[in-house]
């Protein structure tokens, strides 16, 4: 794995370039990432190009060894093109224009963007396709970020009438899917239809799901525009693009289909802050991060791109943008390096090189300060560097686990959420946590992708089961686990013919015939374990494999198949994936809170969130080859495999 950082010459004076590249190398880094904001730079004027500070920027980090991964300017439209074209600005759901002044303000539809962003992306990739020190690209930055997936410009309505004529050729065929015979919502032509904001109550979910599987396909197709243009004159480049952490409004693995390598940016602090964690695991793991949120967006972005991935962005200290912007205990940036590394991470990149002095992000940290010393990570980076190299290449092996991730799951849950705190992306996370606190390695894939070689399969939700995916389930003869409202959709947003979990009753012969959600705090009972949140009536021949206290089932069994119809506590998950690694002949290691471990085919490594030290004595492992067998807070430890 190698190690580098996000880095900005355009922010410096270039009297300053040669010597940071210098202290790059001279701390372990080898890559660098340029040019994903420069477009203002780049062409200061409309079709007038700067070419020679950014040629002199690239050479003088490439005189000293260092490789370039160079981006797409797209993410920041200058001035000049936006006043040209005003109207390629997207529109935010109240219909508002979301204006110049930071960044990420295009309108993905927009077809003389569209064409902008070809022209710029084929201007770079001439000038350096062929340049020694590039060895890769990076299409745009974050697709998505400030929420920014969806726009409801006219451009996008006009799109969106398209596609949609495209997918179901004839206005009857939509009416019918759709049901928009409720409440009147027939339409004579395809040019009738709206995009479905600013409606005077919900609109039709059908409405929205298409809405929203329509303007994935444009990230998608924007994507690939920038994919192509670069694949054609940058021969024997990877080509990725960073993705977010606990990010869904579109679809990553359509996106990660185009790229060589998928990235993501690994926020682990500003996630704890901004997502659903407790108040008490935030102030467990203040400093830490909850203990599954890297390696679940490793496992996940691992999934999306053929197994080739890397973190594009490491934070090495506090962030600006969460509500509260704890520092890292000491040890956490090079744990973080050490699990992207165990995880099978092609590289971990430090956003950023040195702390801004100016502008938006001038309370982010970096590896250095504004005035060029070396801010509290740095040592840590020189740490992971020393391990890496003495570990060597790791090879990875595949999980003994698949769990099952669904982006069009999680469109679904939020536009019919039904109960308020059902987020699909949560429900992916829990049960991913509770594969983890059985020490177990968990490969998480799309639904559809082959489950072969693995022991187990976890399908935490899928509203849609489309037959494809269904069959590639029947054929599987291990442990199936499959959550609440699976099946409970047909594609075009309606309740399936014979009740949910449609499809899916060729796996196991359970019918839901109603379903509940409780207010937060709300619990139901069972032995030792509860439920909460959602709860489904479920009728069949089976009786349950667990119920609650007073009978009603929760969770049925056929065969190796099983149907969880409720949102399961922690207590219930660890009960299930217990059974289930026993039935599959798999190994567990009941883990202590905030310890986590991973294997490659050559080593184990253990990593401890916690804030107290971990024994690993009871693990059985031995002496390890790094770190003490008791771990200090914020440490972590390696051993050879037998
Ligand atoms: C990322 C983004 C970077 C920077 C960083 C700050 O979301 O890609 O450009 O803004 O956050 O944490």
């Amino acid at each position: 794995m190698k190690l580098g950082c996000c880095y900005f010459p355009e922010h410096w004076p270039e009297e300053m370039w040669v010597e940071d590249a210098r202290r790059m190398r001279a701390i372990g880094l080898s890559l660098v990432r340029i040019g994903e904001f420069a477009w203002s730079r780049i062409e200061p004027e409309p079709g007038h190009f700067d070419w020679e500070w950014l040629d002199r920027a690239i050479d003088a980090l490439h005189a000293e060894g260092l490789q370039v991964i160079l981006c797409t300017p797209t993410a920041t439209p200058p001035k000049w093109l936006v006043d040209r074209m005003p109207d390629m600005i997207a529109i935010d759901q109240h219909g508002r224009p979301r204006g110049f002044g930071s960044r990420r303000h295009y309108c993905f539809s927009h077809q003389g963007f569209r064409t902008e962003s070809r022209r710029i992306t084929t201007a770079l990739a001439e000038r350096y396709g062929h340049h020694p020190a590039i060895t890769a690209w990076q299409t745009d930055n974050e697709y998505g970020c400030h929420d920014t997936v969806l726009s409801f410009s006219r451009a996008a309505a006009g799109g969106f009438r398209r596609w949609l004529a495209q997918r179901y050729e004839s206005i009857d065929t939509l009416n019918t899917a759709w049901g928009n015979v409720f409440w009147s919502m027939e339409y004579r032509l395809f040019d009738e239809i709206d995009p479905p904001n600013l409606t005077v109550t919900e609109a039709n979910p059908a409405h929205w799901l298409d809405y929203r599987r329509f303007a994935s396909s444009e990230v998608a197709s924007f994507n690939r525009e920038q994919v192509e243009i670069l694949r054609a004159r940058s021969p024997g480049r990877d080509i990725t693009h960073n993705f977010m952490g606990f990010f869904a409004e579109f679809d990553h693995h359509d996106v990660g289909r185009d790229l060589d390598i998928a990235t993501w940016d690994s926020y682990p602090l500003g996630f704890l802050e901004q997502f659903w964690f407790s108040d008490d695991e935030k102030h467990a793991y203040l400093r830490q991060g909850h203990p599954d949120i890297a390696a679940f967006h490793h496992d996940l972005y691992r999934g999306c791109s053929n197994g080739r991935w890397g973190v594009m962005e490491q934070q090495p200290g506090p962030v600006n943008w969460a509500r509260f912007n704890p520092a890292p205990l000491p040890g956490m940036v090079a744990l973080w390096t050490l699990e992207a590394f165990a995880h099978g991470a092609e590289f971990t990149s430090y956003f950023r090189w040195r702390q801004a002095p100016f502008a938006q992000e001038q309370m982010h940290a970096g590896l250095l300060r504004p005035d060029g010393s070396e801010a509290e990570a740095t040592d840590e980076v020189r740490l992971a560097a020393r391990v890496i190299e003495q570990l060597g290449p790791q090879d990875a092996v595949q999980a003994p686990v698949a769990l099952v991730f669904s982006y069009e799951a999680a469109w679904i849950c939020g536009i019919q959420p039904q109960g308020e705190s059902f987020r699909y992306l949560e429900l992916a996370y829990e049960w991913y946590s509770a594969l983890r606190r059985q020490g177990l390695d968990v490969d998480i894939v799309e639904f559809g992708a082959s489950l072969d070689g693995y022991g187990a399969i976890f399908i935490p939700s899928v509203p849609i089961a489309h037959e494809a995916q269904v069959e590639s389930l029947k054929s599987a003869s291990r442990p199936i686990l499959i959550g609440p409202r699976s099946g409970s959709k047909t594609d075009g947003f309606c309740i399936p013919e014979g009740l949910a979990p449609g499809p899916l009753r060729d796996l196991i012969p359970v019918t839901v015939t109603r379903v509940e959600s409780l207010r937060d705090g709300e619990i139901e009972a069972g032995d030792g374990w509860s439920i909460s949140r959602w709860r489904e009536d479920v009728t069949s021949d089976l009786d349950p494999e667990f119920a609650l206290s007073d009978g009603r089932g929760v969770v049925y069994r056929q065969g190796n198949v099983r149907y969880c119809a409720a949102w399961p506590d922690r207590k219930l998950l660890d009960l299930m994936v217990m059974r289930i690694a026993d039935e599959a002949g798999m190994d567990i290691t009941p883990l202590p809170d905030g310890l986590r471990l991973r294997r490659t085919a050559s080593h184990i490594f253990a990593f401890n969130y916690r804030s107290e030290p971990a024994d690993t004595a009871p693990l059985g492992l031995g002496e390890p080859l790094v770190g003490d067998s008791t771990i200090a807070p914020a440490g972590f430890a390696v051993w050879a495999r037998a």
